[in-house]
C-alpha cells in the first residue's frame, strides 16, 4: 500500500498507520523480527521506561524509512545517496514536530558515534550491520564526535539507538500502533 499521509484526521491516520505496519511492515529486518514488530518492541520498550511522548513516536517511526523505500516502484530513485533516515525524516517533518523527527534523522549518526566511542559496540554489531557501517561513513572524526555531542538531540538520539538494539525479540508482547494515539495527537505539528 502507498505510504499514508496525515490528513486532519486522527482516526485515519492511525488506522492508516497501522494498515501500513501490517503490509508493507512485514518484510524481514533481521532473522528474528519483521520491521513492522521491530519497531513496535522499540515503542513499547521506551512507553514501558517512561520517555516521553515524542521519544516514544521517535521509536516506533525510527526505521519508517525502509518500508517508504519497499514502497517505491523505483526504489533505485531513493537510495543513492540518501539514507532511509533522510527519507523517513522527510516524511515525519511534515507531520510531526521536531522533537520527533530529530532522533530518527540522527540513527545513523548514533550508531557511528557509539562505534567511535565504544569498540565493544562495533565488534558487537551483526555483520550486515558492520556492512552498512562501512556504506554509512564508517567511523566519526573528532571533529564530527565533537559537533554531534554538542548538539540538541545528541543524549536522546543515543537513547533511540540502544533502544532500537534491544528491540528484536522474537514473538515479544508489544502494543498496537492505536494504543499511541495519544502521542500521536500530542505530537502533531500544528
Ligand atoms: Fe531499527
Amino acid at each position: 500500500m502507498t505510504v499514508p499521509t496525515y490528513k486532519n484526521n486522527i482516526d485515519q491516520f492511525v488506522i492508516d498507520l497501522s494498515h501500513w505496519y501490517k503490509t508493507a511492515g512485514q518484510n524481514n529486518y533481521d532473522e528474528v523480527v519483521t520491521i513492522s514488530d521491530h519497531m513496535l518492541q522499540a515503542a513499547s520498550i521506551a512507553y514501558d521506561e517512561g520517555l516521553s511522548n515524542s521519544n516514544i513516536l521517535s521509536c516506533l517511526f525510527h526505521d519508517i524509512g525502509h518500508m517508504i523505500i519497499d514502497d517505491e516502484d523505483d526504489p533505485s530513485e531513493l537510495i543513492g545517496n540518501i539514507y532511509h533516515e533522510t527519507i523517513a525524516a522527510s516524511f515525519l517533518s511534515k507531520i510531526f514536530i521536531n522533537e520527533v523527527v530529530e532522533p530518527v534523522k540522527n540513527h545513523v549518526k548514533a550508531k557511528r558515534w557509539l562505534c567511535t566511542s565504544d569498540q565493544r559496540y562495533y565488534e558487537q554489531l551483526s555483520p550486515a550491520s558492520k556492512q552498512s557501517f562501512e556504506e554509512q561513513g564508517s567511523y566519526m572524526s573528532d571533529e564530527e564526535m565533537k559537533d554531534f555531542m554538542s548538539s540538541d538531540h545528541f543524549h536522546i538520539s543515543i537513547k533511540v539507538r540502544e533502544i532500537d538494539d534491544r528491540a528484536k525479540i522474537k514473538n515479544k508482547e508489544t502494543y498496537p500502533i492505536s494504543f499511541y494515539k495519544d502521542q500521536i495527537k500530542e505530537c502533531l505539528k500544528h
